[in-house]
């Protein structure tokens, strides 16, 4: 284990026992980072109300057992440990056991990261696509966001069940397919296979809102496409599988892992609806009002003081996304068998999502050993704090937003390669990494403004920055004639920066632990971002290939830990990382 936070926590706990008794073992040692040492244990001040002692003298106590000689700690860890303050106890690590530690991490496969315990089965439910919809900008944090957080659960040992929850059912269908039918089987499949959802979908809903008669035939069509109607089907499949061509070409340039078989489609659940509501009508959740079966789960009423309806059926008999999401929640903790569903949608769908929720833990399909959340995606907005829209006040085709960034990307690099065919991948690369990290910067539920001069900018807290320190660390290795694989310690300081440098690394797994805990990717790039700041500072202090023979490969090795740390926490991002830049 290298986690500094963790053997701290274990010494100090162990100092209470002996101080103080057992019974104290259990105690949080409230181990922070220090701006006066390294860290800082925060317990006396906490303990010192129910023991009716000093802080000061309780936080003595421990600071003499972790850094005396009958000391509690067998790892040799400790360098001092004080009193400060009102009764904090500051602790200093040893120069030799950071170096020992960040040494071991670099022969580690899992880099120090250390497995879930237990590990679990888990949901994650994100991009929210749907048929015949092109992604807008809207889609891109749900995508990207989510996908972070399926690959960090699952390095961590999870299960993960990536679940796209893909839009291909409602009343919508009825007016897409009557639009089809009108132009024709053989135009609409030309249309759709060039990708012009939005067109087709505006044409239908324009003669959906202006033509009574046509809206009339779309509602026919829906009742006859749930019937079952071999013609509603057809041309329902032709908008369901180009749609799932598009979705995998967009998906595939963004390095997103979701699959066919991970769509998920909403139409999946409908042989199950019948019986799902009946299971809630039986339990007593479900009741009619005004025609329509609706579940009124408690905690939740409007404006007016009247309980909100969760509508689980329309009054003719249709099922809506309500319906489909609680069908959805059962099957996946009923027959999937998960303990921990994850949903990552924006931040308007919150109250559904909480209804949704409510109605599992009545129906006691969501139990106690069992968690549903709701990761809540921030809308991202124009400069100016506006709507992302298109000057004719269309939203912006997610496409558009990628080929624009990568356009802005090859601007930034032009100086440095002249030839094309070098600088496009690399420009690819750059773009969609800047667009990807802007969105995992953040706090996913806060808003956020789309600024390429920022994403793109080489240095702060950006893609871009990320992916050019490892560029610059291989160029390192490079030029030492060395293969960063091979690097091994031992690793011993004699600048300050490399100490600093190295106590970041060991920060690693904690980092990466964090951000499974509630679903916030934003904690690993902070994380990311630490550590190429720590990197920079020590580049700029510390000579690398024309050091002294010991320091230089203990100063490779850093710089190997260092680039293995960076590549392993982009992979988790989902940001690409470019050879050279
Ligand atoms: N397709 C939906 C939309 O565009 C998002 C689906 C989110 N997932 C879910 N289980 N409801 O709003």
């Amino acid at each position: 284990m290298t986690d500094p936070e963790e053997v701290l926590a274990r010494l100090v706990r162990r100092a209470l026992a002996a101080e103080l008794g057992e019974e104290h073992a259990d105690a949080d040692p409230l181990i922070r980072p220090s701006q006066f040492a390294d860290y800082q244990s925060n317990v006396a001040l906490s303990l010192a109300r129910a023991l009716h002692q000093p802080p000061r003298e309780i936080a003595a106590a421990v600071a003499a057992r972790l850094a005396g000689p009958a000391g509690a700690d067998d790892e040799g860890a400790v360098a001092t440990a004080e009193v400060s303050g009102p009764g904090f106890v500051n602790i200093t690590l040893r120069d030799d056991w950071i170096a020992r530690q960040a040494a071991s991490q670099l022969s580690d496969e899992r880099l120090g990261v250390p497995l879930a315990e237990p590990a679990q089965r888990i949901v994650v439910d994100y991009s929210g696509p749907n048929v015949a919809k092109e992604l807008h900008a809207g889609h891109l944090r749900a995508t990207v966001v989510g996908e972070a957080i399926v690959r960090v659960l699952e390095y961590l040992g999870h299960t993960v069940i990536r679940a796209a929850h893909l839009g291909d059912w409602g009343t919508q269908f009825g007016m897409l397919i009557e639009h089809a039918v009108d132009i024709g089987e053989h135009a609409t499949g030309e249309e759709l296979a060039d990708g012009e959802f939005t067109a087709f979908y505006q044409a239908a809903r324009a003669k959906f809102d202006c033509d009574p008669a046509f809206a009339d035939r779309a509602r026919q069509r829906v009742v006859q496409l749930q019937a079952g109607d071999e013609q509603a089907l057809r041309l329902w499949q032709v908008l369901v599988e180009d749609s799932m061509e598009y979705l995998r070409d967009v998906y595939a340039r963004l390095d997103i892992t979701l699959t066919d078989a991970d769509m998920d489609p909403e139409s999946f659940y409908n042989p199950m609806l019948p019986d799902v509501v009946a299971e809630l009508e039986a339990k007593g959740i479900a009741v009619i009002s005004d025609g329509a079966l609706c579940a009124f789960p408690s905690g939740f009423s409007g404006r007016d003081g009247r309980p909100v309806p969760l509508m689980l059926r329309k009054s003719d008999g249709g099922y809506g996304y309500a319906s489909t999401d609680v069908a959805a929640i059962r099957y996946r903790l009923t027959e999937l068998n998960t303990s921990r569903i994850i949903y990552v949608v924006g931040s308007e769908q919150h109250q559904h999502f909480e209804m949704v929720f409510a109605v599992a833990r009545e129906a006691g399909w969501l139990t106690e050993g069992a968690r549903a959340e709701h990761a809540v995606i921030g809308l991202m907005t124009a400069p100016g704090g506006q709507r992302l829209r298109t000057r004719s006040g269309d939203q912006i085709k997610l496409v558009a937003l990628i080929d624009e960034a990568v356009e802005r990307a090859e601007e930034v690099i032009k100086d440095r390669y002249d030839d094309p065919e070098v600088r496009q991948p690399i420009a690819e690369q750059v773009g969609i990494g800047a667009l990807k990290y802007g969105d995992l910067s953040v706090a996913r539920d806060s808003g956020y403004v789309l600024d390429f001069g920022r994403l793109l900018a080489l240095t702060g807290n950006t893609g871009p920055y990320l992916q050019y320190a490892t560029a610059r660390i291989r160029s390192i290795f490079h030029r030492a004639g060395r293969d960063p694989a091979a690097a091994t310690g031992p690793i011993t300081f004699t600048e300050p920066a490399e100490r600093a440098l190295a106590l970041r690394l060991l920060g690693l797994g904690r980092a990466v632990g964090d951000v499974a805990v509630a679903a916030e990717p934003h904690k690993l790039a902070s994380y990311l971002f630490e550590v190429a700041s720590a990197f920079t500072t020590f580049y700029e202090q510390c000579p690398v290939v024309t050091a002294k023979p010991a320091i230089r490969d203990s100063r490779l090795a850093l710089s190997a830990l260092t680039l293995r740390i960076l590549q392993t926490g982009l992979y988790l991002l989902g940001i690409p990382v470019p050879e050279r830049m």
